[in-house]
């Protein structure tokens, strides 16, 4: 971590949908000093997003972007990133499936965080398949986005053990506590080995 004290900031954007509760763990890991981040704007294809106020009550600079038209969408998305010098893009929670046109573009500059662990559970209610399947342990991952969904190289992961009393919600909440811990560490790791 040390390493990065001194150095200047790289500017991150953060993406979201929803609730943004990753968003806000990313933006208290971005104040402290030993953050290699700074993030200068989160963006949301959802005008309703909770998250939103984060980057409001924090005085980030917010962007919504409307994906009726992937094509539109993407390119007011380039140009914001483009317009805010952006180094870094932290999915979190975003529902969108960028196109392989705009991933190539950003390259080894975009990381997600899912509630699995990868490779096992790519996409959506993992939680519910977890407990379906009886799986013993499970946990989260933060992974490099390439094109293919979930299948980016691995960052880092955390496990936990699945008890006989958790459930498809109990599983949710432990998790996103784990998601909060893992991402800034997850950021530190991938900046450092670059
Ligand atoms: C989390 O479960 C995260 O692992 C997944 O989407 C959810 C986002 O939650 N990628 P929040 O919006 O950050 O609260």
């Amino acid at each position: 971590m040390a390493k990065f004290i001194g150095k200047s900031k790289l500017n991150a954007a953060v993406f979201i949908s929803g609730r943004g509760s990753n968003l806000k763990s990313l933006i208290n890991f971005a104040k402290k000093k030993i953050s290699p981040i700074k993030i200068v704007l989160v963006v949301s294809n959802n005008k309703e997003a909770q998250g939103l106020n984060y980057a409001k009550i924090n005085n980030i600079k917010n962007i919504v972007v409307i994906y009726k038209n992937k094509l539109k969408a993407e390119k007011k998305l380039l140009g914001a990133l483009l317009k805010y010098k952006i180094q870094l893009i932290c999915l979190a929670g975003f529902m969108k499936i960028l196109s392989k046109k705009f991933i190539l573009k950003f390259e080894g500059k975009i990381l997600n965080i899912h509630p699995s662990l990868l490779p096992n559970y790519k996409g959506l209610n993992t939680h519910r398949r977890v407990v379906e399947n009886k799986e013993k342990f499970t946990g989260c991952t933060v992974h490099l986005v390439n094109t293919r969904l979930d299948s980016g190289k691995i960052i880092l992961q955390k496990k936990i053990k699945i008890l006989k009393k958790d459930n498809e919600n109990s599983l949710a909440k432990k998790i996103l506590k784990l998601d909060h811990q893992l991402y800034p560490r997850a950021i530190v790791k991938f900046l450092s080995s670059r």
